[in-house]
């Protein structure tokens, strides 16, 4: 139950789910000659002696959106040029999804790839961003504008770095574990909807949440790695509003909270559309329950949010393919053309009032 092997798009993939896992990652490290980590400085706090146990050339950066940038992606090439990595090498990152976006684009073209070795330390990382080989850096505030497609050889999903990480953290990751759940698989809705936060303290029912999750989204990512097939757009459900809630609040609002409340909004959108209400109201429901902070929409400008969403690779000539439930664990695409989507943004915000 630790341990996920999966071939995706024929490079085997190894995924660790445990606590402990220094002793791996360092004999992983060490089959290679050159070796650097990058480590986000908000470790050091709490992980000091743990990251001391790992052997490697460790970097201490920055993290947040504003490092997927081309700023950072020229001085960590500057850096390993430096350094004199080789593309026999690896580069490992030890933070959460926005440093394993940009480190996952730089390790896909340094030397025309080398091996990417992940330990995610986000929940939302662990379960979603490292997994299924998209990375990316903004560009002129085109969020992922910028990436390509390259699968970690390893993938060390470690619990210690969520056991003692910020509860808002914990609940970010939840939205997409509920994602998954909803649009894939009913039985984990179920046993998601009958637990709650604490239960995310309990380090047994955490390594099955994510081994559930990780799996989940192999799945998906296996059969359509390069997102033609329709298949891993499925993925993207709350995305369209999520997005452009990023966007309006210029990164504030963390991901997670932004795909758990476009989830509900898109939700509440197939609903006026003719689909069913239950569906609306069991999400709102399961989001409330894991404390995920609802958005206040009054003061939202509707025009700004749909301007975000005109933006959007999912939006073909103001149509666009929305990802929705028939069912709990049963996805779709729906075609929705802006004003429709306008009329009802506003009907939900009137409702709030
Ligand atoms: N590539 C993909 O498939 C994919 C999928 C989903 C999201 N993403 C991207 O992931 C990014 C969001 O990732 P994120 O939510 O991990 O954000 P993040 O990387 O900004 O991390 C969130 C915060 O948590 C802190 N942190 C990280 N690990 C910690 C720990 N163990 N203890 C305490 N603090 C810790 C970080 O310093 C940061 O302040 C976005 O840029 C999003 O676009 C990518």
């Amino acid at each position: 139950m630790d341990k996920i092997e999966k071939t995706v798009n024929n490079n085997e993939i190894k995924i660790y789910i445990n606590s402990n896992l220094e002793n791996t990652i360092n004999y992983e490290l060490g089959k290679y000659n050159d070796n650097v980590s990058f480590i986000i400085k908000n470790l050091k706090k709490n992980y000091k002696e743990k990251l001391q146990r790992i052997n490697s050339n460790k970097i201490y950066m920055n993290d947040g959106e504003k490092i997927k940038s081309n700023l950072y992606f020229n001085n960590i090439i500057k850096k390993l040029l430096s350094m004199g990595i080789e593309r026999d090498g690896v580069i490992s990152y030890f933070g959460g999804g926005t440093l394993g976006d940009l480190i996952g684009y730089v390790s896909s073209v340094y030397k025309r790839g080398i091996d990417l070795i992940a330990v995610p330390t986000t929940l939302l990382s662990q379960v979603d961003s490292s997994i299924g080989g998209k990375n990316a850096i903004n560009f002129m505030d085109v969020k992922n504008v910028v990436g390509s497609f390259h699968n970690p050889k390893i993938i060390f999903d470690d619990i210690d770095f969520l056991l003692n990480s910020d509860i808002n953290l914990l609940k970010d990751g939840m939205a997409e574990v509920i994602k998954m759940a909803l649009i894939c698989d009913g039985q984990f809705f179920e046993y998601l909807d009958n637990n709650d936060l604490n239960t995310m303290y309990n380090p047994e029912a955490l390594k099955n949440i994510i081994y559930k999750s990780v799996n989940l989204k192999l799945d998906i990512v296996s059969k359509d790695f390069y997102d033609l097939k329709k298949l891993r757009y499925l993925l993207n459900f709350g995305h369209s509003i999520g997005h452009a809630i990023e966007s309006y609040t210029d990164n504030k609002i963390p991901h997670g909270v932004a795909v758990a409340n476009g989830m509900i909004v898109e939700s509440y959108i197939a609903y006026k559309s003719g689909y069913s209400k239950k569906l609306y109201d069991i999400i709102k429901n399961t989001v409330t329950k894991y404390k995920i902070d609802l958005i206040n929409f009054n003061t939202v400008e509707v025009e700004k949010l749909i301007s975000y969403m005109k933006n959007d690779k999912k939006m073909e000539k103001n149509v666009l393919n929305m990802v929705m439930l028939n069912d709990i664990g049963k996805s779709d695409i729906m075609k929705i053309d802006l004003n429709s989507i306008r009329r009802y943004l506003k009907l939900y915000m009137d409702e709030r009032k």
